[in-house]
């Protein structure tokens, strides 16, 4: 079959649509708005806010997505991801190899946490809607989730922080907003009682971490539970290059995960002689 060429064009103009970037000779703008003007007036997190939400954000909602930008951006080489794009750069990669070897390990257990607690979030409200507390409503769910997951509740707890500082003044942020009724504080009440229902369980405290705390930021702004992950990744991209940089000067080649001089042990069989019937 012929098709003319204005029926191409249309064909392929609908197959590359596109609601982000408007984009010809001389002219590029985003979800409506010049690059000029975005360029002399908007702030990176509200490019950012811009971008996936097709809106600008109010000045209480980039604060607080700023906030949890900042607060992301590293965790020192003992974080994977850090180490990664120190041990990758070592080996070679350029920076752009090293940033996606690192972002590569923000998943379920490190930095990528913020997804899950997102969707448990949502569940206990949804489960608070006829439940009688919502610490009640926060038991079933995470009952639920440990039966679906396993006992790790995403965005508790933490390798290396008895507790986290970056929670506290994170939460307290959007204790300010929910004040002035700029956003409702469903998220943070969800998260503080699964705090309340895993202490009752445990018999201790099990803090709230930086991936739960920036989850209740992202909950509270609307974002969807993957963009939580998506945007935890463009924070953390900021350290990852910072250290995956600073490497590059180091006269270190092939950094392993360990000093040479330190071993792991072995514990598989002992030494033994191929069978000869082989
Ligand atoms: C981050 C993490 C891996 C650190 O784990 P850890 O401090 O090494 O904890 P351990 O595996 O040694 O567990 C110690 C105890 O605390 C409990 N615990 C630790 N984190 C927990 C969590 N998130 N939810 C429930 N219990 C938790 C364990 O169940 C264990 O208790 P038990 O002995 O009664 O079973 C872990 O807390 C976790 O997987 N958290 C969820 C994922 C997450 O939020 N990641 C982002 C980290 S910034």
């Amino acid at each position: 079959m012929t098709k003319s060429p204005a029926s191409d064009r249309e064909q392929i103009a609908e197959y590359w649509r596109t609601e982000i970037s408007d984009i010809s000779p001389g002219k590029i703008a985003f979800r409506g708005y010049a690059i000029e003007d975005l360029i002399a007036g908007v702030s990176f997190p509200a490019m950012i806010w811009l971008m996936l939400r097709g809106e600008l954000p109010t000045r209480t909602q980039e604060r607080l997505l700023e906030a949890a930008l900042v607060a992301s951006v590293d965790h020192g080489p003992h974080a994977p991801s850090i180490a990664i794009s120190k041990i990758a750069t070592s080996c070679g990669l350029p920076l752009n190899g090293a940033m996606a070897s690192a972002l590569n390990t923000l998943d379920d257990v490190h930095g990528g946490a913020g997804e899950q607690a997102i969707e448990l979030f949502d569940d206990i409200l949804e489960r608070s809607k006829s439940a009688s507390s919502i610490e009640e409503a926060t038991s079933v769910a995470l009952d639920v989730f440990i039966s679906e997951h396993g006992k790790y509740i995403p965005g508790y707890g933490h390798r290396f922080h008895p507790v986290d500082p970056r929670s506290g003044v994170l939460l307290g942020l959007v204790d300010e907003a929910v004040a002035k009724n700029e956003v409702g504080g469903s998220y943070a009440l969800a998260a503080r009682a699964i705090e309340t229902v895993l202490e009752a369980r445990k018999g201790r405290r099990i803090p709230m971490n930086i991936d739960g705390a920036t989850a209740v930021i992202y909950g509270e702004l609307g974002f969807a539970a993957p963009l939580a992950r998506g945007v935890f990744c463009l924070s953390r991209a900021v350290g990852i290059l910072a250290h995956a940089w600073e490497q590059t000067s180091r006269k270190e080649r092939n950094k392993g995960p360990i000093p040479r001089s330190f071993d792991y042990r072995y514990d598989g069989p002992a030494r033994r002689l191929l069978p000869a019937a082989r």
